[in-house]
């Protein structure tokens, strides 16, 4: 089976296991579970959920806990991409290759069906079993919270456009944005999984070096990409006037640094061996990606 095979049938476990969870029939109002369901099921490429399942295979193959883990950190994310959309926000009209969850639902039923998958997300990771429950949710609450992405979200809003440290506030905007749910995904995977002190902390600095390339990635597509391939309109950085990647360094100083990124990510892997050939090809394609 090559690299994509592997990677849809993965991806097909996950949306098997999201169904279970957040079902057409649930007991919220039809509306919220409509939207919210519009914008999970859209069709995202499903990184994060991989990288949970694929960090805890490295220690076990007992997937009674990961899964409902792997699906929180979709839920986390597809509310950030509902959020993010916003007007108040990126102000964007596509994603996933679809009208937004706003354009599609108004703004209240979009703010609500964010909320909604976010708190559904914490909901699913109280009932994990693993003896590492509570300290999974404690750092996924940290990493996703004001100190991780909602942080990261709020410095991209504000960006230091001109004077202040810009790389600074690059470094922190991407950190905290992107790459943080990219090491809460590794790390609870890991920790479920049994991972000892010693991996735990090389996997975090393998998902920090990932999570970066891939902001980078992202800005870079901005610029590269067309909605066709990306599924969202390309162009709303330098529209919006972003800090990003491209336009701090220009695109190939941009893409010499996310291939620096990737490099290192993959460094750490090779420890790992065998059991970590697909999160080895899973690094290789976000730093290759074209959607
Ligand atoms: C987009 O993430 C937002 C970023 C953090 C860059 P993805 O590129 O993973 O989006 P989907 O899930 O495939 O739609
Ligand atoms: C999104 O970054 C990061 C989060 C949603 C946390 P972007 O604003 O660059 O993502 P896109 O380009 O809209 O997908
Ligand atoms: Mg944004
Ligand atoms: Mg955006
Ligand atoms: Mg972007």
């Amino acid at each position: 089976m090559d690299f994509k095979e592997i990677l849809n049938k993965k991806k097909g476990l996950i949306n098997q296991a999201l169904e279970k969870y957040l079902p057409e029939r649930s007991p919220y109002p039809q509306s919220l579970t409509e939207a919210m369901r519009y914008s999970l099921f859209a069709g995202g490429k499903r990184i994060r959920p991989v990288l949970c399942m694929e960090s805890c295979r490295l220690f076990s193959s007992d997937e009674t806990d990961v899964l409902p883990c792997a699906c929180a950190m979709e839920m986390i994310h597809t509310y950030s991409l509902i959020h993010d959309d916003l007007p108040c926000m990126d102000d964007d009209d596509f994603r996933r290759g679809n009208p937004t969850c706003h354009k599609k639902y108004g703004e209240a039923l979009a703010l609500l069906a964010g909320d909604a998958l976010l708190t559904l997300a914490f909901h699913l990771l109280t009932k994990l079993q693993s003896k590492n429950a509570m300290r999974v949710i404690n750092e996924v609450s940290d990493l996703v919270g004001g100190g991780g992405l909602i942080g990261g979200q709020v410095a991209d809003l504000q960006g230091e456009k001109e004077g202040g440290d810009r790389e600074k506030s690059l470094h922190y905007i991407h950190l905290n944005k992107t790459a943080k749910l990219i090491i809460a995904s590794v790390r609870s995977g890991a920790l479920i999984g049994g991972a000892g002190r010693t991996d735990v902390l090389n996997l975090t600095v393998f998902a920090e070096n990932l999570g970066y390339a891939f902001q980078i990635s992202d800005d870079i597509l901005d610029v590269t990409g067309s909605k066709e391939e990306l599924g969202k309109s390309p162009g709303k950085d330098k529209e919006q006037d972003k800090l990003t990647f491209p336009s701090l360094y220009g695109l190939e100083r941009s893409r010499e640094i996310l291939c620096q990124k990737i490099n290192a990510a993959v460094e750490i892997l090779k420890p790992y061996g065998k059991k970590a050939a697909f999160l080895y090809a899973l690094t290789k394609y976000v730093g290759e990606r074209k959607s």
